[in-house]
């Protein structure tokens, strides 16, 4: 038929508006330069002495220092508290393979609020259950702790939690150690018996875990919950190091990158504030630490669903979609999750079947061409995240000052979506055009991580 010309025109102007709206998702190349060298600046500060107090980037110390060499042996037990699960793994480690031998999982969504005494009994109870149900109760074994929150550690087994991320905020933990939490909680069961060998954060599991088989893999991604990256390090670079300087000199350094960007505890603006949009300030206000942990909540996971449905919902107040039909449902906090952005952007069958039932759950029936908006608001929000990652990667990249760097990563959001990693790989090789980066997605990196870790403990023990 006959193409109505006023249809059209209406269409471009509708299109226009969404163009419009989602400009400040879209940063220029020049741009992520500017990112990534700001990455860089604050990762140097966060290393020296005299600046690290006021570095976004803390680059914690993780007294982790040699890398796997393939003849770490054993038996160990792996506990893994992150953002959204709790996990007790049991495995077996020899002759250059790592064996899971049993596994759980249970969710932590209600645990977010508790005090720290019910946590770690809530740990401690579903340790001692995992050890009962596979026969493990009468042995010591050596463990491997992941705790994926930023904290401070004088060694590998004390890490005192300078401030919760992710929406935690579990009372009496801040400021503590929780490997003395955690030891007192087994204490209290008294059933159980383990030798906890060292704490951990995610990213550091996941280096070693690849390290475990790429021997050069320097530096650890997570892109999940939320985000967080670790590299190798000179120790002779690391300022505020003040523990010995034996061989292997060189240490895993966790950046803590999800600070980065932070304001001050008066608001004042941080350092990415003219990338700030409206609805990265929406999602501080609805937060538990409004102004903090700025690069994870653009970035991460927790943060990018409603991220997405702000954007949705200003579309719909407009009328640019749906109709200008809002429902409760739409109107809901967090009730659009960031795995519904992958499946979208994933969906290319004609009639757009997962995202028309993925609204109809939010009580809309929605159309072809909503479908088309909706998409194109999803590519938006998780490409600026991919591209704000890699600035943060190319500053690593640039310090480790390798030709090819091997960097291991693991995550629901970097495993699931469907273009991160390509937009990822694309723009590292942009922004640090001298270097070979090669992204290696590392099996259950804090998980097996952790047991890799207790086992080089081990052997260096012996
Ligand atoms: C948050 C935590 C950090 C962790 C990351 C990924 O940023 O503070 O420790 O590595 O999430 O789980």
């Amino acid at each position: 038929g006959q193409a109505n010309p006023n249809r059209n025109a209406d269409e471009n102007i509708e299109e226009n508006e969404l163009t419009s709206m989602l400009k400040c998702m879209h940063h220029r190349i020049d741009q992520l330069i500017d990112v990534k060298e700001l990455m860089h600046r604050e990762m140097m500060k966060g290393l020296s002495k005299d600046t690290h107090n006021t570095a976004d980037v803390k680059m914690y110390p993780t007294y982790v220092r040699a890398t796997p060499d393939g003849t770490e042996s054993g038996d160990f037990l792996a506990l893994d508290i992150g953002g959204t699960n709790l996990r007790v793994l049991y495995v077996h480690i020899s002759d250059k393979v790592v064996k899971q031998i049993a596994e759980t999982r249970h969710e932590i969504k209600d645990l977010k609020k508790v005090t720290g005494i019910q946590l770690f009994d809530y740990v401690a109870e579903r340790l001692a259950e995992f050890m009962e149900k596979n026969g493990l109760k009468e042995k010591t074994l050596p463990l491997g702790f992941t705790f994926s929150f930023p904290y401070v550690q004088k060694g590998l087994t004390s890490a005192t939690l300078t401030a919760w991320s992710k929406d935690f905020e579990v009372s009496g933990v801040e400021g503590e150690d929780v490997y003395v939490l955690l030891q007192e909680a087994i204490k209290r069961r008294g059933d159980i018996s383990v030798n906890v060998l060292a704490v951990i954060n995610d990213t550091t599991g996941t280096l070693m875990s690849c390290a475990f088989e790429h021997h050069d893999c320097v530096a650890g991604l997570i892109l999940g919950t939320g985000t967080n990256a670790c590299y190798i390090e000179k120790l002779e670079n690391v300022d505020i190091w003040d523990g010995d300087t034996l061989p292997p000199q060189q240490i895993i350094i966790n950046t803590e990158w999800g600070a980065f960007g932070d304001r001050d505890a008066d608001g004042n603006g941080g350092v990415l504030e003219h990338l700030i949009t409206e609805y990265d300030d929406e999602i501080n206000r609805s937060t538990v630490n409004d102004g903090k942990h700025i690069f994870e909540k653009m970035t991460s996971g927790m943060y990018l669903g409603e991220i997405v449905r702000l954007i949705l919902v200003k579309l719909t107040k407009a009328g640019v979609i749906f109709n200008g039909n809002i429902t409760d449902d739409l109107e809901t906090k967090w009730i659009f999750k960031t795995k519904y952005i992958s499946y979208i952007e994933e969906d290319t069958s004609v009639n757009n079947e997962a995202c028309k039932s993925i609204f109809k759950k939010f009580g809309l029936e929605i159309k072809d061409e909503d479908c088309e908006k909706v998409k194109t608001v999803c590519s938006a929000v998780s490409s600026r995240a991919a591209k704000l990652l890699s600035a943060g990667i190319a500053a690593i990249v640039c310090q480790v000052g390798r030709k090819e760097v091997i960097c291991g990563v693991d995550g629901s959001l970097y495993k699931y979506h469907p273009n991160i990693k390509t937009i990822m790989a694309e723009t590292t090789k942009l922004l640090a055009p001298f270097m070979t980066v090669q992204y290696v997605e590392s099996s259950d990196g804090s998980g097996r991580g952790a047991a890799i870790v207790a086992a080089v403990a081990q052997r260096l023990k012996k």
